[in-house]
């Protein structure tokens, strides 16, 4: 890339401006002045400084959600050998990451980016996005069982944050129910060890909807870019204190 160019794209400079740096002298590469407009930039060995300051090209930023199907994991180390989410996204050249996790059994909707900014503020407990989920259970939740999901339950070492569970489908022949969940917290497995803790072990489990983006008709395995609407919804976490849908 010609260094006027990369110059630009790092934000430093526009392209014209670029030229006078190189002009004054305030160029170098790999240690060395520049006096020619037309050197190329090797981008992946080359380190190129203004005033003495090393700048880099700046990344694009990218936001996906993906239709995680069960079978994969979402971290990046596994001593089995399992299939990972970024397998599904090899198409995308930026080394985007998921935005918290999902259970190997667990299908539906990840959000992946190489903007770490955001990463940190939306998987931040203080932040409280919620996350929906659609789970099959064994049996059918009571009133009373309801009520202890949704208004604390003890788990490991913590109780359980405000929750909603409305039982959306049930079969008194085949013994399980259909229901929608929605926490905004994140401990590991908290939706399987929720239900565990009344009684009624999740047969299937699948997240929906993370604070206002939607898995929507997305196939296992199948990726979407956000909308520009839903990237700006993501980066107001970098402005805002708490968001409630
Ligand atoms: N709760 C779970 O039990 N599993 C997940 O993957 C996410 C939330």
């Amino acid at each position: 890339m010609r260094i006027n160019k990369y110059i630009a794209t790092s934000g430093v400079a526009s392209r014209r401006k670029a030229e006078e740096l190189i002009l004054q002298g305030r160029v170098s590469v790999n240690g060395k002045k520049i006096d020619s407009l037309g050197y190329q930039v090797d981008e992946k060995n080359d380190i190129v400084y203004v005033d003495e300051k090393q700048i880099k090209l700046e990344e694009k930023k990218i936001y996906i959600v993906l239709n995680k199907p069960e079978g994969y994991i979402t971290t990046s180390k596994d001593q089995f050998g399992r299939k990972n989410v970024i397998d599904l996204v090899k198409d995308i050249k930026e080394r985007i990451y998921p935005v918290g996790r999902l259970d190997y059994e667990t299908s539906g909707l990840l959000i992946m980016t190489n903007d770490g900014d955001i990463t940190y503020k939306i998987t931040h407990p203080k932040y409280e996005v919620n996350k929906v989920y659609i789970a099959s259970v064994k049996g059918i939740p009571t009133d009373k069982e309801i009520h202890d999901f949704e208004n604390g339950l003890e788990i490991d070492d913590y109780i359980t944050s405000k929750a909603s569970l409305k039982v959306v489908k049930k079969d008194t022949i085949k013994k399980y129910s259909v229901c929608r969940v929605i926490i905004h917290e994140g401990h590991n497995r908290q939706v399987r060890k929720m239900f565990d803790a009344i009684g009624h072990p999740v047969m299937n489990l699948k997240r929906v909807q993370e604070g206002k983006i939607k898995l929507g008709d997305l196939k296992p395995g199948e990726y979407r870019h956000l909308t520009k609407e839903e990237e700006n919804y993501l980066k107001s976490f970098l402005n805002f204190e708490k968001d409630i849908i």
